[in-house]
């Protein structure tokens, strides 16, 4: 990866957290995205503007998607995925736990991950076969080998109040399994966290290509292990996830084959 890229991407990052991290105190106007647990700020709109807006300059040929903006086409074979603010529901509370994440992926493959958290200033960067680095520290994830002693993370799906599919029952199992489960908001910083070692687990049903593009990267570098729900290739574009240090791996995907059945 030609160190250009790298670099504007870093910078997008950081220039991104430091401005959300500033606003982080004023007063938000919220609209919803469908579902009334489905909240957007004006400052996820504005952040992407400065994030699309610095890739667009530096590299006018690659194709863009971004969460809140959409797709747009490009010549040149590569795309960026833009989560420009990643823990919505927490930055409209006030909630310190939200980050950046951009990526770039090239002939289906995703190939520089760059997640910004501005309230640990900590800046994870992975590129394939070169690693995942948090403040040009090398990563590694945990050596954690059983569910039990496994710290998890998890979300729900926006629709959560429809009912059906919603991530219950898979929380109440884990819950009584694995050490503890977290539920904090933020798909980003789960994947970044996963990488470091703080978390050995994340699964979630329901994801975007923006909310897991840089951060499974980041995990593998790190030499954990992704898979779709039934350990399966993770589908980019309909991400439903697992993912783990390796070790607990197997032991999470019986979990969910238990209380899921056969669904996808
Ligand atoms: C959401 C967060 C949340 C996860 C949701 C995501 P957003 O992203 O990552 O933790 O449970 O599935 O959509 O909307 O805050 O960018
Ligand atoms: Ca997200
Ligand atoms: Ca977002």
């Amino acid at each position: 990866m030609a160190s250009l890229e790298r670099r504007v991407a870093i910078d997008a990052a950081r220039a991104a957290g430091q401005l959300l991290k500033r606003e982080l105190s004023g007063s938000r106007r919220i609209a919803y995205k469908g579902s009334p647990t489905n909240l957007v700020t004006e400052m996820d709109a504005r952040v992407e503007e400065l994030i699309v807006g610095r890739l667009a300059a530096a590299f006018p040929d690659d194709a863009v998607l971004a969460e809140e903006r959409g797709a747009s086409a490009g010549r040149s074979g590569r795309r960026w995925i833009i989560d420009p603010l990643d823990g919505t529901t927490n930055y409209a509370h006030g909630f310190p736990a939200f980050g950046v994440s951009i990526a770039l992926q090239s002939a289906a493959c995703v190939e520089l991950g760059v997640i910004y958290d501005p309230n640990l200033d900590e800046l994870f960067v992975a590129e394939r076969g070169r690693g995942t680095t948090v403040n040009d520290q090398a990563l590694a994830v945990s050596t954690t080998a059983t569910l039990d002693e496994s710290l998890l993370a998890t979300g729900f799906p926006y629709n959560i109040r429809e009912g059906g599919d919603n991530n219950l029952n898979e929380y109440a199992a884990f819950s009584v399994r694995a050490r503890a489960v977290r539920r904090m908001g933020s798909a980003v910083l789960y994947l970044a966290w996963l990488a470091t070692g703080r978390l050995d687990g994340y699964w979630e049903l329901r994801l975007g290509p923006w909310d897991v593009a840089a951060g499974c990267l980041m995990v593998e570098e790190a030499g954990g292990r992704i898979t779709n729900l039934s350990g399966g290739a993770l589908d980019l574009d309909a991400p439903a996830l697992v993912a783990t240090n390796g070790r607990i791996h197997s032991a999470v995907l019986e979990v969910l084959r238990e209380v899921r059945g056969g669904k996808p």
